[in-house]
């Protein structure tokens, strides 16, 4: 091996360009951000072949001083932090110094800007990571920068290119992304020279109905809700909104667009229960929150987020957007749901789980433990009068989590082990065991596909069409086969196995939406939990639906069974116990 040294400067820049700047599209948000940091109200974009020949962002923000050019091209250097306080609360897009920096160690990138107080605009060129003196130039006041031939010096990441529509696909939702969220702003776009979006500034409704098109608009509803320090708005459709073409959903906290697996499971869930099969919602939320209360330099991208509370934030999202698509059922609102009890179509069952309260009538008061043990202890072995159907008790005693006696509410199942009372969050719960297994079976490289008898089609996105041609080898792994049928559809003919009740088209789409946006190999590698766990709740027990007894105890018995499973794929717990203790106490029962 050969001795430490330190990387030349260009070479470093050039690795962080790889993640910060992965393609045209990465690198056009990055410019993008910077104008609205800068204050920009009116931003023009200029693509050429898919923006690997030219990205060109003109703003009329604040611009740069001539002495500060060099700088902004240098790397770790920013006007938007000083101190780990500063980062803590970040509010800008930008925190890092870098965005730039890494583009320019990888193009030819021109800086022409000028501030409000300077008599003209002052350049600066930087190719390939030699940066030019600064020039006197012409322009208004406001930034323009110009970068041409991205990656025309690393030859490695320049093959990772698509074909131009790929990447002006990709540039072209980077664009909606950052246009979606400032309504307030002016922005164009070109590409080739002819104009694709011209959008003035406009509220925020109107924005949507201008990049999401009139009949996704149509059938948005607003939502605007405040819970402490945090504020959810924007738009969802309804759940009855039922749309051939892509699917829009896009989540932003404090104005920057993540995708996050926190918010997409609370979204998921709300929508739940309103969907009896899963369409394919779509909304633009927005996640206001105190920037303390929210990490973003988690990501090179800085797509994900991580909150203080997430419980919390989890809690907020869900019950703001259930209240809002509970209002769209027809008759329906807050009232309770009917009490759903499984046991009524199962007479045995039935006369099972009330035994125990029969039989308790005659005892003394300080008898109950001693039925219970009598009923589910060592001795016992199979209690008396469990039905055929029951799973039989694990050797060496009663089963830990005991036995099911009832559903309630359509959430909760309602067991009794030998301690009292078990409920168990029985989505949370199958949710959890479905993604351990999905995990084993991906680990062993095991995951079986199972065919569907009809192929389900699915209109799709650019990119994610292309991501199907370019990722069989991954979503084979997955357990899925794909087949890209046009640019915008896609032909779904085999999921996993273990999904098989799931939603094909709904499931397809969430994977393919992941691995158009993160790549294949990150989502088999450092994204693969997140993108089990998302899978895993494609074919989780949907909230509502009403399950037999012995579903319910084998979901008990799985439960026991599976590592980890006391808690849900997000922390909470998936069941809680409530002691005969307790429960007596309730009732003043003195033992
Ligand atoms: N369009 C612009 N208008 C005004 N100033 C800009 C513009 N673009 C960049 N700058 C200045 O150049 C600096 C460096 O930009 P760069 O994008 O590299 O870093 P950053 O935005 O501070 O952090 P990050 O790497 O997280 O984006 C910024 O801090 C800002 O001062
Ligand atoms: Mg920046």
């Amino acid at each position: 091996m050969s001795s430490i040294h330190l990387l030349p400067e260009l070479l470093v820049n050039q690795i962080a360009a790889g993640e910060v700047v992965e393609r045209p599209g990465a690198a056009l948000k990055e410019l993008l951000e910077n104008s609205l940091d800068a204050g920009a109200r009116a931003i023009a974009v200029e693509l050429q072949a898919g923006g690997a020949k030219l990205l060109k962002v003109s703003d009329d923000g604040a611009g740069i001083a001539r002495e500060e050019l060099a700088l902004a091209l240098a790397r770790h250097a920013t006007s938007k932090i000083a101190t780990l306080e500063d980062l803590e609360r970040v509010g800008s897009f930008g925190f890092r110094g870098e965005a730039l920096a890494s583009i320019a160690a990888v193009s030819h990138l021109i800086l022409v800007s000028r501030t409000p107080e300077a008599r003209h605009a002052w350049r600066i060129e930087c190719n390939g990571g030699a940066v030019s003196s600064v020039e006197p130039a012409s322009g208004p006041v406001g930034t323009v920068v110009e970068v041409r031939d991205l990656y025309f010096n690393t030859p490695a990441r320049r093959k990772f290119l698509r074909s131009e529509a790929t990447e002006l696909a990709h540039c072209d939702e980077a664009f909606r992304r950052i246009a979606l969220a400032r309504a307030d702003t002016a922005f164009t776009l070109h590409h080739n020279g002819r104009a694709l979006l011209r959008l003035r500034p406009q509220p925020p409704a109107e924005r949507v109905r201008a990049l999401l098109g009139d009949e996704a608009a149509g059938a948005l509803l607003d939502l605007d809700e405040a819970a402490g320090a945090a504020r959810l708005h924007g738009f969802v459709a309804a759940p009855t909104f039922s749309h051939g073409t892509r699917d829009y959903q896009y989540v932003f906290v404090n104005g920057r667009f993540v995708r996050d697996k926190l918010l997409g499971h609370a979204i998921r869930q709300a929508y739940q229960d309103v969907l009896h099969h899963e369409r394919h919602p779509a909304f633009v939320l927005f996640l206001d929150i105190d920037p303390a209360r929210v990490d973003v330099n988690v990501h090179p991208t800085k797509i994900e987020v991580r909150f203080r509370d997430p419980q919390a934030v989890h809690q907020m999202v869900f019950h703001a957007l259930s209240r809002r698509l509970a209002q769209t059922r027809a008759g329906a609102g807050v009232e309770l749901r009917e009490p759903a009890l499984a046991a009524a179509g199962a007479p045995s069952a039935v006369s099972w789980a009330r035994a125990p309260q029969q039989a308790a009538i005659g005892l003394p008061s300080h008898a109950p433990m001693a039925f219970y043990d009598a009923l589910f202890g060592a001795r016992a072995g199979q209690p008396a009068g469990l039905p055929a159907d029951a799973p039989a008790a694990q050797p060496g005693g009663a089963p830990p989590l005991g036995f099911a006696l009832a559903q309630l509410a359509g959430v909760y199942v309602l067991a009794q082990n030998q301690h009292g009372l078990i409920i168990v969050d029985m989505h949370a719960a199958h949710e959890r065991i479905m993604y351990e297994k999905l995990k084993a079976a991906l680990d062993a490289s095991d995951m079986a596909a199972q065919r569907l008898l009809i192929p389900a089609t699915l209109v799709v996105t650019q990119v994610e069409a292309a991501a199907v041609e370019e990722s069989g080898a991954a979503l084979a792994a997955l357990g899925f086969d794909m087949a890209a049928l046009s640019p915008t559809t896609v032909a779904v003919r085999a999921i996993p196995a273990a999904l098989s009740d799931a939603d094909p088209g709904a499931l397809a789409r969430d994977v393919l939406r992941e691995i158009a946006e993160f790549g294949a190999t990150r989502v088999l590698t450092e994204r693969r939990d997140e993108m089990l766990a998302t899978m895993a709740c494609h074919a989780a027990v949907r909230a509502n639906r009403a399950l037999t007894m012995p579903e319910m105890n084998a979901l008990l018995r799985e439960m026991e069974a599976t590592e980890r499973s006391g808690q849900c794929n997000h922390g909470r717990p998936t069941w809680t116990q409530i002691s005969m203790k307790e429960l007596d106490s309730l009732f003043l029962r003195g033992r």
